[in-house]
C-alpha cells in the first residue's frame, strides 16, 4: 500500500515536471509544428520587393497544379516589401496597391486551396527594404498576423543595432504564443549571436549564415559550412541555411541537384524560390523528388554531418529512423573524378544494399565500399541500408 502511494506520488511529480532539454519559456506551441522541417515558397529569391496579391494568388495555384502541395510543400510565404506604414493606433498596414483585398482574404483564399500563408517582418526599427519593422509592436503585430489568419512569421534582423537578438526574439516567442493562433515562427538574424544556442527554445527555425544568392560559390559555402550544428536541430526547430535557389538560372543541373541533395541531408526548411509558374519539367521533378523529399522529412531528425573529407571531395550522413543511411557524396572540385565510400565511414557492415535517391536506382548489394565517377560540382545521394 505505502509502495503504491509512493509510486503514485513519484507519477504525479514526472508529470508535473518538463522533460529534460524542456525550458519552462519554450513557445508552447512550438513543439506542436515543425515536427519536420517546413516546406513551401517564399516570394524573396526571386522576386525581392515586387509582391502583390496576384502574383501570390498565382503562386498558390502553381503549387497545387505543379504538384508540390502533393509532395509536401504547404507554405505560401510573402517576405519583405508588402507592408507600408502604421495607422494612428499603430496597426500594420498592407500595401493597398499591390494588396488591395487585404491580408485577410489573402489568407482565405490561401487556406481555401489547403495551404498556408506566411509573412515577414523585422525586430528591429525597419526591415532590410526599409519598410516597417515591428520593435515595440511585437504583441500587437502578433495579434494582427493572427487575426488575419496568418501560419508562419519571418522575423528578420535590420535596423537592430544595439538589441540583443536572444531577448529580441524571446519577445516575439512569447507574444505569437498569446496570440491564440499557432504561428511557425522563422528566426532570421542570419546567425548573429549562435542562434541555435537559443533558438531551440524560442523558434521552429533559425538562419544561421548570412543571404544565399543564386551561384554554386555561395550555395556551397553556406551548405558545406553547417558541419557542427547538427547536435542543435530536431523535431520541432531547425537550423536554416537559406531558402533554395533551385531553377533560378544561375546553376546548372549537377549544382542544383547538390543544392537539393545537401539541403535534404542538413534537414533544412525547403522554401522553394523560384518562378513556380514557369519552372521547367526538370526543376519540377528536383523539387519535388520523393525520394529525396522522404530524406528531408525523415521522422527521426537527425541533421547530417561530414563523414569524411578530402579536399573538395566530402561525404555527409545521417541516420534515418528505418535504421538505414543517407550519404551523400559530394565533388565541389572544378573536374569529374571517382569517389569511393567506404562502409565502415558510416559505420554499416561489410554488406551493404545501395539505392541512388536522385535517379530512383537500385545499386544492388555491394561489399565494403562503393565507387563512383563524379561530375564536376555534382553529387551522388544514396540510401544504404543492411
Ligand atoms: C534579409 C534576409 C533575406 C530577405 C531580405 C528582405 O536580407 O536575410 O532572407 O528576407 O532581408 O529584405
Amino acid at each position: 500500500m505505502q509502495r503504491c502511494t509512493l509510486v503514485l506520488l513519484l507519477c504525479l511529480i514526472a508529470t508535473m515536471c518538463p522533460p529534460p532539454g524542456a525550458q519552462a519559456s519554450d513557445n508552447p506551441s512550438a513543439s506542436q509544428l515543425a515536427k519536420t522541417p517546413p516546406m513551401g515558397w517564399n516570394s524573396w529569391n526571386k522576386f525581392g520587393c515586387d509582391v502583390s496579391e496576384g502574383l501570390i494568388r498565382e503562386m498558390t495555384e502553381a503549387v497545387v497544379s505543379s504538384g508540390m502541395q502533393a509532395a509536401g510543400y504547404q507554405f505560401v510565404n510573402i517576405d519583405d516589401c508588402w507592408q507600408v506604414d502604421r495607422d494612428s493606433q499603430g496597426n500594420i498596414i498592407a500595401d493597398p496597391a499591390r494588396f488591395p483585398s487585404g491580408m485577410k482574404a489573402l489568407a482565405d483564399y490561401v487556406h481555401s486551396k489547403g495551404l498556408k500563408l506566411g509573412l515577414y517582418t523585422d525586430a528591429g526599427t525597419l526591415t532590410c527594404a526599409k519598410r516597417p519593422g515591428s520593435l515595440n509592436h511585437e504583441v500587437q503585430d502578433a495579434k494582427t498576423y493572427a487575426g488575419w489568419g496568418i501560419d508562419y512569421v519571418k522575423i528578420d534582423w535590420c535596423a537592430a543595432e544595439g538589441l540583443d537578438p536572444e531577448v529580441q526574439y524571446g519577445k516575439f516567442r512569447d507574444a505569437l504564443a498569446q496570440s491564440g493562433r499557432p504561428i511557425m515562427f522563422s528566426i532570421c538574424n542570419w546567425g548573429v549571436k549562435a542562434p541555435w544556442r537559443w533558438g531551440p527554445h524560442t523558434g521552429n527555425l533559425w538562419r544561421t549564415t548570412g543571404d544565399i544568392s543564386d551561384s554554386y560559390a555561395s550555395m556551397s559555402l553556406i551548405g558545406f559550412g553547417q558541419n557542427g550544428l547538427e547536435k542543435f536541430a530536431g523535431p520541432g526547430h531547425w537550423n536554416d541555411p537559406d531558402m533554395l535557389e533551385i531553377g533560378n538560372g544561375h546553376m546548372n543541373r549537377d549544382e542544383d541537384r547538390t543544392h537539393m541533395a545537401l539541403w535534404a541531408l542538413l534537414a533544412a526548411p525547403l522554401l522553394a524560390g523560384n518562378d513556380l509558374r514557369t519552372m521547367t519539367p526538370e526543376t519540377k521533378e528536383l523539387l519535388t523528388n520523393p525520394e529525396v523529399l522522404a530524406i528531408d522529412q525523415d521522422a527521426k531528425g537527425v541533421q547530417a554531418h561530414r563523414v569524411w573529407q578530402e579536399g573538395p571531395l566530402e561525404i555527409w550522413a545521417r541516420p534515418l529512423a528505418d535504421g538505414s543511411h543517407a550519404v551523400g557524396l559530394f565533388n565541389s572540385s572544378e573536374s569529374p573524378i571517382k569517389m569511393t565510400l567506404d562502409f565502415k565511414t558510416i559505420g554499416a557492415g561489410a554488406s551493404a544494399k545501395l539505392r541512388d535517391l536522385l535517379d530512383h536506382k537500385n545499386l544492388g548489394t555491394l561489399q565494403n565500399s562503393y565507387t563512383v565517377e563524379m561530375p564536376k560540382h555534382g553529387v551522388v545521394l544514396v540510401k544504404v541500408s543492411s
